[in-house]
């Protein structure tokens, strides 16, 4: 059987963590083969370490560019040495979040272009994308009041970020989804999470059949 790449992509708040760990809680050993949870960025060592890099508030004087390629880089250590090794297994992976996130985080977000931040990932993932990619929809000012009640004052470099910054991102995310329509399937994260999570569950009952 052939690998199955599942990404989790939605604005800081939206449950992306929760609902993932939740879904493979109730379905992990359902599924007929073996499967692999991890997140981006980070999801191997040396990819963590540049998600330190990246996120630590105190490098507020980080340029977009380097941002962008810093998330590039984590990324292409991630598929190389996690992701791809998975797939060629036949495991089914799934990762909290990925190179949506920086078409909509850097693309938009930081203004660099939605384009010009693909191109740099083709590049670091060698075109690898997504099978199927779950949007947890969320007005991305709920999401900010969500992380500000459930994490006071922790907030990493890019969730301080202001509210301009993550409306032109959510902007970026729905850009992103027009654009591919068919591995997009997009998911209400205003519902109780047990919803959102039933909902994910039937998605992948009916989009992978063979799996169950
Ligand atoms: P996130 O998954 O939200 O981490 P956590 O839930 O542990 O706080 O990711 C951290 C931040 O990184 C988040 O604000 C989104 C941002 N991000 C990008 O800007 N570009 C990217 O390519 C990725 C993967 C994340």
């Amino acid at each position: 059987m052939r690998g199955y790449f599942v990404s989790f992509e939605g604005p800081d708040g939206a449950g992306k963590s929760t609902v993932l760990k939740e879904v493979l809680n109730q379905i992990g050993s359902e599924l007929k083969t073996q499967y692999l949870v991890t997140r981006e960025p980070g999801g191997s060592k040396i990819a963590e370490k540049i998600r330190d890099i990246i996120l630590d508030p105190a490098n507020d004087k980080m340029d977009n560019k380097t941002e962008a390629l810093l998330y590039a880089a984590s990324r292409s250590q991630h598929v190389e040495e996690i992701i791809r090794p998975a797939l060629k297994e036949g495991k089914v992976v799934f990762s909290d979040r990925y190179v949506d996130s920086s078409l909509a985080y850097q693309g938009a977000g930081r203004d660099l272009g939605i384009q010009e931040v693909k191109q740099i990932n083709d590049f670091a993932t060698d075109k690898l994308n997504p099978d199927l990619t779950f949007f947890l929809d969320l007005d991305p000012e709920v999401g900010l009041k969500r992380i500000e009640k459930l994490r006071p004052g922790q907030e990493d470099r890019l969730e301080q970020e202001n509210l301009a910054f993550h409306k032109k991102v959510y902007a970026g995310f729905l850009k992103v989804k027009e654009t591919y329509p068919e591995r997009f399937v997009t998911v209400d994260a205003t519902q109780p999470i047990d919803q959102v999570v039933a909902q994910v569950i039937a998605t992948l009952k009916q989009r992978m059949p063979e799996l169950f």
